[in-house]
């Protein structure tokens, strides 16, 4: 039997019709699972071409009770802009868990996006206050723009103050945003966009070395914090102002540390899957200030996947491949 294999293109990945609430659900079946021990997931190995903080992850996952296992290999080059290319680029492997087979390669940047702002809500859910409605963004690319679409799903957002350095940038997000009925506030001082905010996203580049920018004091109490792009934009102090400190994974954090990252941040108090599987509690008063520092997992990329793959095989989407 000839065997083959469906090619899906970003274009063909974004057009299977995935929202955003679905991709939140999917995380949180895998982020159960993982809180249960039940997710195999080996921290990523990388290679850093270049100079300064280029990176290609290899990033493997199965998860057995979403009868899914494959591989990202994906890349984030901080300068590409200057290029006009993406930051974040890659190709995703789906594998068939029963013989192994590959059975799809998929362009993985939707993917990305989508699971890694899915996983700030997930996260969110937990330690942020129900009645969150204005957030800050600081970095306005595509996971700014991602993170608010998932936060805009679970919160009652109506304002968002949103920071670059590239005022260009925030002109584009503030387009887009607008769009979709919440109120975009461009702002000059990216502490406008952490104080006075109940939910803060930062999404701009993942340095060894942080710059550090988000100073002591500036998280309001009762503040939820993502760290997208790591602890890149937090002052050591400011960190540590945080009352719970979550990830998604403490061992991918420990190897981040090992190789450099992350070398003035809080205790860890537990991780997404302890706080989905309800194994620790997430907020428990008004007053806290909690953050998460989500890694990204390669099993984000596998809970989402092996439904892009199904969708696009029933509505005939992509490119059969022979093997
Ligand atoms: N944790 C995860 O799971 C995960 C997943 C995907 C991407 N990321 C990270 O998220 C970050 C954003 O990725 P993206 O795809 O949105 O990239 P992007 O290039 O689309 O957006 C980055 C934005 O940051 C801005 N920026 C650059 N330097 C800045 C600074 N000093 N202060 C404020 N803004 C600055 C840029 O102008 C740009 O608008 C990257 O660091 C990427 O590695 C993390």
């Amino acid at each position: 039997m000839e065997r083959r294999l469906l090619y899906l293109s970003q274009a063909d990945v974004a057009s299977v019709g995935l929202t955003m609430a679905e991709i939140i659900d999917l995380l949180e079946v895998a982020f159960g699972e993982k809180g249960e021990g039940r997710v195999e997931m080996p921290p990523k190995p990388g290679i850093h071409p270049g100079q300064g903080d280029n990176f290609i992850h290899a990033m493997p996952a199965y998860i057995p009770a979403m009868n899914s296992a494959g591989v990202k290999w994906v890349s984030g080059f901080p300068e590409n802009y200057q290029r006009g290319l993406p930051y974040i680029t890659g190709l995703l492997i789906l594998n068939d868990p029963e013989t192994g087979i590959p059975i799809s390669v998929m362009d993985c940047e939707w993917i990305t996006a989508m699971r890694t702002a899915a996983a700030t809500a997930v996260a969110a859910r937990r330690l942020a206050r129900p009645e969150s409605a204005v957030l800050g963004v600081l970095g306005c690319g595509v996971q700014g723009r991602a993170n608010t679409e998932a936060l805009n799903v679970l919160f009652p957002l109506q304002r968002v103050m949103a920071y670059d350095v590239r005022p260009e940038a925030v002109r584009a997000f503030e387009k887009e945003i607008a769009a979709t009925g919440l109120e975009v506030v461009p702002v000059d001082h990216p502490r406008q966009a952490v104080t006075g905010c109940d939910l803060v996203v930062t999404a701009g580049p993942i340095l060894k070395t942080p710059h550090a920018t988000i100073q002591p004091g500036w998280l309001d109490a009762g503040a939820f914090a993502s760290l997208v792009d790591f602890d890149s934009y937090w002052h050591p102090q400011a960190l540590k102002e945080a009352d719970k400190f979550c990830t998604d994974d403490v061992p991918q954090l420990e190897h981040y540390r090992e190789v450099g990252y992350f070398q003035d941040i809080p205790p860890i108090y537990c991780d997404l899957g302890e706080l989905v599987a309800g194994k620790k509690p997430g907020r428990e008063s008004a007053d806290e200030r909690t953050m998460t520092c989500n890694l990204g997992l390669a099993m984000d990329d596998m809970a989402v996947a092996p439904t892009v793959y199904q969708r696009a095989v029933a509505s005939g989407t992509g490119t059969w491949l022979p093997l």
